[in-house]
């Protein structure tokens, strides 16, 4: 990782971070959304848990239909959960649902359909957490608390080249402290908004609209070009990797033998080579190995031209990698294949069925063909 350089542009007598992006908030920030009139606290907790990993536009009308139907915590707590549960059909994240629907009634049981008004207090109830306990004090009561939301993090990671995964406790921790840092102790409605709305709007995950920040003159990702390397990725974890042999059978037409997988399992219906997961690389054993169906085939080597082993290749999977070594066993006849309860079949690379085949069959018949 390169050193990473301080803001390239001549410091001007930059006015505190809190100013200058309230400042854009009042040009720029949105100030229209339904959540945003009327304001109470449950109003702001609905369209905060609504708007957790769901875009404003998809939000707004079921916030509405929400309202209509469930206008304060006391008739929200009071309905069915299944009425609940049908008004976020099409939100997705429905333990959200759950959550807030078991939040309403500690609300309205425990706290005499009051919410608290501290980050701590409103941290208890279900399916609230601090950065969502903090939007609701700071928009609903107008007092200062600090969130960190998804959007929050890609502002604050890019204006601090703050390194590491967010998701790993050491980066989350260094971005509260950031977060914690720039919150001032007035405006804290607007100021929670305006953070959302930059990491909305122009900070974005790719293509930031950097020339509009209001924040560029002493971002260090803007200073050093390396905006979309931050926040940086969840690192990848080394995957474990498994071997096979693929035995690519060729008959004296040159068709190739094929076999459909079982249903459930990686290519699960798919047509493929049969495998075999003989560890080592001796031949004799391969093919020994081999489905039952190739073994009258294979059980003589006068039935065989020529074998050839071509080099191993990688397939990767999300879960491991499958390191495959593809064995051509040309045949000098076409076998009668015996059932064996696999589907199977001689493939012609000239004239190919409608087969689905599974990518690195796909990858090896062209290289056949
Ligand atoms: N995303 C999360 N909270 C939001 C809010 N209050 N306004 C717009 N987008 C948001």
């Amino acid at each position: 990782m390169p050193k990473i350089k301080t803001p390239s542009e001549p410091q001007q007598a930059t006015a505190p971070f809190a100013h200058r992006v309230l400042e854009w908030f009042d040009q720029h920030g949105r100030k229209n959304l339904p959540w945003q009139q009327d304001i109470t606290p449950y109003r702001v907790w609905i369209s905060e848990i609504m708007l957790q990993q769901t875009q404003v536009a998809t939000v707004i009308p079921y916030f509405e239909t929400f309202m209509r139907h469930f206008p304060d915590v006391d008739s929200l707590a009071a309905a069915d959960t299944d009425e609940v549960l049908h008004l976020w059909t099409g939100l997705g994240y429905y333990a959200r649902a759950r959550n807030l629907h078991k939040a309403a009634k500690q609300v309205s049981s425990e706290h005499n359909g009051q919410f608290p008004d501290t980050v701590d207090a409103l941290a208890e109830l279900s399916g609230i957490g601090r950065s969502t306990a903090a939007a609701i004090v700071s928009i609903a009561f107008q007092q200062p608390a600090t969130i960190l939301d998804g959007n929050v993090k890609r502002v604050l990671a890019r204006h601090q080249c703050v390194e590491g995964w967010p998701g790993s406790t050491r980066t989350q921790n260094a971005l509260w402290d950031i977060a914690e840092a720039y919150t001032p102790n007035h405006r804290s409605r607007d100021y929670t908004q305006v953070m959302m709305d930059l990491g909305a709007t122009l900070c974005t995950r790719s293509k930031p609209l950097c020339e509009f920040c209001p924040i560029k003159s002493d971002c260090l990702a803007y200073a050093n070009h390396c905006q979309t390397d931050f926040p940086h990725k969840k690192p990848k974890k080394a995957l474990p990797e498994k071997f096979t042999h693929m035995l690519i059978v060729v008959n004296d037409s040159n068709e190739i033998y094929l076999e459909q997988r079982p249903n459930s399992g990686i290519w699960g219906g798919l047509y493929s080579f049969p495998e075999c997961k003989a560890p080592t690389a001796e031949i004799t054993e391969i093919i020994n190995d081999a489905p039952p169906a190739l073994r009258p085939a294979l059980d003589s080597i006068n039935h065989i031209r020529e074998i050839e082993q071509w080099s191993q290749f990688k397939h990767t999977f999300s879960h491991y990698h499958l390191m495959i070594t593809p064995v051509i066993i040309r045949l000098n006849h076409t076998p009668l294949t015996i059932a064996d309860g696999n589907q199977h079949t001689w493939f012609n690379t000239k004239a190919p069925g409608k087969l689905g085949l599974a990518a690195p069959v796909k990858k090896l018949l062209s290289k056949l063909a």
